[in-house]
């Protein structure tokens, strides 16, 4: 897509609100929102100026466009841009988008726009919640991760030489728009990986959902109704945990479905992407998951065999020998596991399954079981 094209019409726009009280917000979702949301920001929050917070690609990409509208719309927008990629999650990062929101002058009624996928979304929301002790945030996530994930719920943050994520904190968007049609220009490698994020709600609680995704991935990777109708569906269930339990004191784990594997991985392949991005380690994670919950004889094999089959289908990988130049061992990866901040006086939490979207939360887990069934992955037994 060329940033400085005409706007192509708006389509049919779905509205999935986020319950949570006095911090409540829609999710905007559909083809060509980027003007539809300039008109939404000028009348829900008049007078407010805006910083767009952005990386030096997709400023190139979509900053223009965005800008145009907000400027048709009325709101005056100012940009800074971080570089792309997970180092940009750090202190320095931080101090330096703090300073050029201060010196862009942006004051409490204005706004933080994060446009960008979960890089740019995490440092800019985290950035957003201290800045003059909270300014409002709206995210425009451009991966099909962060439009299913990260854009929503309000966890923002950067890394620390101890882990990722370490230091941040909740602080909840005032608006998401989900433009579905900036997912156009996402490599196939990083739209693929953001899929296992989608699959990921249904094997939650939803299987029907699941069985839509099997017959219909093809025509979410292509764009059109299923994409947002894919979009829409992870963001309503993201929604409904999210406004259940806002600070996952409880059922909002369930959304770590996958995730103490797939962050041990994405640790022991010291977040190099040309090896594993997020979302390629959330596949494995889900398909070990299913698996261990088989080997512990909750899950049948019927259904761990179907989530591999279908992340297989699609391009994804499933198991850890698909991990280039290798995963580690299974000490290594149990001791990542265990540098979690999910993992509580060392127990380790897994989230386990009784079958396809019947996903619960396993706390005290031993960490010789996870040990046993690692060793055995490896083995290919
Ligand atoms: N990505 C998991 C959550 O937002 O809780």
């Amino acid at each position: 897509m060329n940033a400085m094209a005409p706007a192509a019409p708006a389509a049919e726009r779905i509205v999935v609100p986020v319950a949570l009280a006095e911090r409540s917000y829609d999710i905007l979702i559909g083809r060509h929102q980027l003007c539809e949301a300039a008109e939404v920001i000028a009348s829900r929050f008049p007078g407010a100026r805006a910083a767009i917070v952005t990386d030096e690609n997709l400023a190139a990409l979509h900053a223009p466009a965005l800008e145009a509208c907000l400027q048709q719309a009325g709101v005056s927008a100012t940009r800074l841009t971080v570089p792309p990629g997970e180092a940009s999650k750090s202190y320095a990062r931080f101090i330096e988008l703090c300073d050029g929101l201060l010196a862009a002058k942006i004051e409490r009624n204005d706004l933080v726009i994060a446009l960008g996928g979960g890089v740019v979304g995490d440092l800019s929301g985290f950035a957003a919640s201290v800045l003059r002790r909270g300014v409002r945030l709206v995210q425009i996530p451009t991966s099909l991760l962060a439009q299913v994930d990260s854009s929503v719920g309000g966890k923002t943050g950067i890394n620390s030489s101890h882990g990722k994520n370490l230091i941040g904190a909740f602080h909840q968007p005032a608006l998401v728009v989900c433009d579905t049609a900036l997912l156009d220009t996402l490599s196939e490698r990083e739209f693929k990986a953001g899929y296992a994020e989608v699959v990921k709600y249904g094997l939650i609680d939803d299987p029907a959902f699941f069985d839509w995704c099997e017959v219909n991935w093809r025509r979410v990777m292509e764009g059109g109704p299923e994409r947002d109708h894919a979009v829409a569906t992870a963001c309503r269930a993201k929604a409904a945990v999210v406004a259940r339990d806002e600070r996952e004191d409880g059922d909002r784990a369930l959304l770590n479905l996958g995730h103490t594997f797939a962050h041990a991985l994405e640790r022991l392949t010291r977040y190099d992407s040309s090896r594993l991005v997020h979302g390629e380690a959330v596949a494995i994670g889900l398909c070990l998951a299913f698996r261990f919950s088989q080997r512990l004889g909750l899950c049948p094999g019927q259904d761990a065999g179907s989530v591999a089959a279908h992340l297989a289908a699609v391009g994804l990988p499933t198991r850890l020998q698909d991990v280039p130049g290798g995963s580690g061992t299974a000490a290594e990866i149990v001791e990542a596991m265990t540098q979690d901040k999910k993992v509580k006086r060392g127990a380790l939490t897994f989230i386990l399954a009784h079958g396809i979207g019947r996903s619960f939360i396993a706390p005290g887990v031993a960490a010789e079981a996870a040990h046993g069934f690692i060793e055995s992955e490896l083995a290919g037994t």
